[in-house]
């Protein structure tokens, strides 16, 4: 039997490639340049398994140039990049990569909120400078993270775990999400349900943690900047598109918030230019970003394929309606 032709739109990690060639003929789209668009509907076209990021569109396009594909793995827990009905409707499988990156994503919100409170860009700038004259009693004077009021939108896994390094800070912690959590959630993480403007209003951090969604695009128009606090700082690792980039630039520049840290961008790579400001700490979007979690991202998403083909249920089904009856 010849082995399930798969696409890997990137070369992955040694122990994810372990995986999927022990069961599957696999084609690594490899180079320091991320393939075009061109080059993937190209080489998916003869392919029944697609491993891909999340720069990588799985629209209807793609999909009608690819007949034999069974599946679609992504290497990534959001999977907006992917029109899960139209796989549905083609019988493709669609899978993410839930659950190994939330304490590493909750890190990287953790970096940002205190790289943007401490000021550690400008700090870093000062130090690195030779301009630096020595300790001032005023220098690069930042904000307290410890004791302050964190509200997170969006209180699912990674969200939770946001809270649960909050208790470390001492902090108070609001959180805001479709639905109230159970009690004992709410209480063993010492979290308190506000609506989204009164969350705003209160916090002086607002991290958000929601997946990007029809509901959830545009969330963060420009009047919830000005509900918020003028100390306040604004944290995202989410998606770039949940906010209105200018509507935050328009907030940045009238001092109606303190500062922001973010990790993502509506039109990534692309930053808009307002948003490079002294007090905005800028990650090109890393927060899942360890060694460790981006290797077990990429194992999954290799287990998710190898289990279609050995006639399992891939473990994280975005659509498990594919294979009901089957
Ligand atoms: C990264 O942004 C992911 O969704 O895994």
């Amino acid at each position: 039997m010849p082995k399930p032709k798969v696409l890997s739109t990137r070369a992955l990690f040694p122990a994810a490639r372990k995986i999927l060639d022990a069961d599957c003929d696999v084609e690594y789209m490899t180079g320091d340049v991320r393939p075009s668009r061109e080059d993937v509907l190209r080489r998916v076209k003869d392919k029944e398994a697609l491993v891909c990021l999340l720069t990588d569109k799985v629209n209807d396009e793609l999909l009608r140039n690819a007949p034999k594909l069974r599946v679609v793995a992504n290497v990534a827990v959001g999977f907006d990049n992917i029109d899960v009905p139209a796989c549905t409707k083609r019988g493709v499988v669609a899978t993410n990569t839930p659950g190994v990156l939330d304490e590493t994503t909750a890190d990287f919100a953790w970096t940002l909120m205190m790289a943007v409170a401490r000021r550690i860009g400008e700090g870093e700038a000062l130090a690195r400078s030779g301009k630096w004259t020595g300790w001032d009693l005023d220098q690069l004077v930042g904000a307290d993270v410890w004791g302050k009021t964190l509200g997170i939108v969006g209180f699912g896994r990674i969200g939770r775990a946001m809270a649960r390094r909050a208790s470390g800070f001492q902090m108070r912690v609001l959180y805001t999400d479709a639905q109230r959590v159970a009690e004992d959630v709410e209480q063993s993480l010492h979290a308190e349900f506000r609506d989204f403007d009164s969350l705003l209003a209160e916090s002086d951090y607002v991290s958000v943690h929601v997946p990007l969604t029809p509901e959830t695009h545009g969330m963060f128009s420009s009047p919830k900047f000005f509900r918020m606090k003028r100390t306040a700082f604004f944290i995202n690792t989410s998606r770039g598109a949940v906010v209105d980039e200018a509507g935050l630039v328009a907030a940045l520049e009238a001092g109606k918030i303190a500062g922001a840290g973010l990790d993502v961008y509506e039109n990534e790579p692309f930053i808009l230019p307002g948003l490079k400001r002294p007090n905005v700490v800028l990650a090109p979007h890393i927060a899942s970003a360890s060694l460790e979690t981006r290797t077990k991202m990429a194992c999954i998403a290799a287990e998710n394929v190898t289990a279609l083909f050995r006639g399992q249920r891939p473990p994280n089904m975005l659509n498990p309606e594919v294979l009901n009856g089957k």
